[in-house]
């Protein structure tokens, strides 16, 4: 794992895309606050003519179960309304899990079918939750989990309730790419930013690869960056050190520590 702590994460991230837009054919998308000025900047880049969507595939993480496509709070419209509508990537070539379904359990198979078929997830975009879980793998999702559907944390109700008119309305069930999907991806660049994120942080990349903090999965994967801001990196500086180059998991895996101020 490549850890770097950056003062803007936005602008490292997208730089980090546009740069290696042309080997992403299947790019991996998230929700969250964490991501969306991420999205503006692309889509900047789209617009000045830097990058094209439109030879792209993109599949999302997750969505909340119940609700329809164009319930304004469903993952997919968030989506169209952050990104999609602004650039060309067909309709077609645009995946989020379904929010309802006659038949979840061939839902979950099908979008993992349809992730394979086509041919892999070149690099996948994840935020993480100050619990430490990564997509809606909540705590105790094992690191072989794959595409299904779960209930969501409490905590993960009280974060996003708030985005819903009536927060009753925030669903307590999902459908989400689980951990070994997420690590079959050849390319994971999680972000973080915000002092609430330091401790699940400082565990994911300091602590047991466990299912206690779903993102220290990722100390195993070959190819994953985090990009933290300062605030969410406060808990593995306070570990190792500011002027460490290096952080290792507890299980021993040494990882890159680049701080960029
Ligand atoms: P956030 O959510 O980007 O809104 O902080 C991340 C998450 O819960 O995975």
């Amino acid at each position: 794992m490549h850890v770097v702590v950056t003062s803007d994460v936005d602008a490292y991230a997208a730089d980090l895309l546009v740069g290696k837009w042309d080997s992403i054919r299947v790019l991996g998308l998230a929700t969250g606050s964490t991501p969306v000025n991420v999205y503006g900047r692309l889509i900047q880049r789209y617009y000045d003519g830097t990058i094209s969507f439109r030879s792209k595939r993109t599949f999302n993480l997750d969505e909340y179960l119940g609700l329809a496509p164009n319930h304004p709070q469903s993952y997919r419209a968030t989506m169209v309304r952050e990104l999609m509508q602004y650039v060309d990537l067909p309709d077609d070539r645009f995946h989020v899990p379904p929010g309802i379904s006659d038949d979840y359990d061939a839902a979950c198979t099908a979008y993992e079918d349809d992730i394979r078929a086509a041919g892999g997830v070149d690099l996948w975009v994840l935020g993480v939750g100050v619990d430490g879980h990564i997509a809606f793998n909540e705590v105790g999702s094992a690191g072989a989990s794959r595409t299904r559907v779960v209930g969501l944390a409490a905590s993960t109700v009280a974060a996003n309730a708030k985005y819903f008119d009536d927060p009753d309305e925030m669903p307590t069930q999902a459908i989400t790419a689980g951990v070994a999907t997420i690590m079959d991806a050849r390319e994971v660049l999680l972000l973080a930013k915000g002092d609430a994120k330091a401790n699940a942080i400082a565990k994911a990349v300091c602590g047991d690869e466990t299912a206690d903090t779903p993102a220290s999965w990722l100390q195993g994967h070959g190819n994953c960056t985090f990009v933290l801001d300062r605030a969410a990196a406060a808990g593995i500086i306070s570990l190792v050190g500011a002027d460490a180059t290096e952080a290792s998991g507890a299980t021993g895996r040494v990882h890159s520590l680049e701080m960029l101020g």
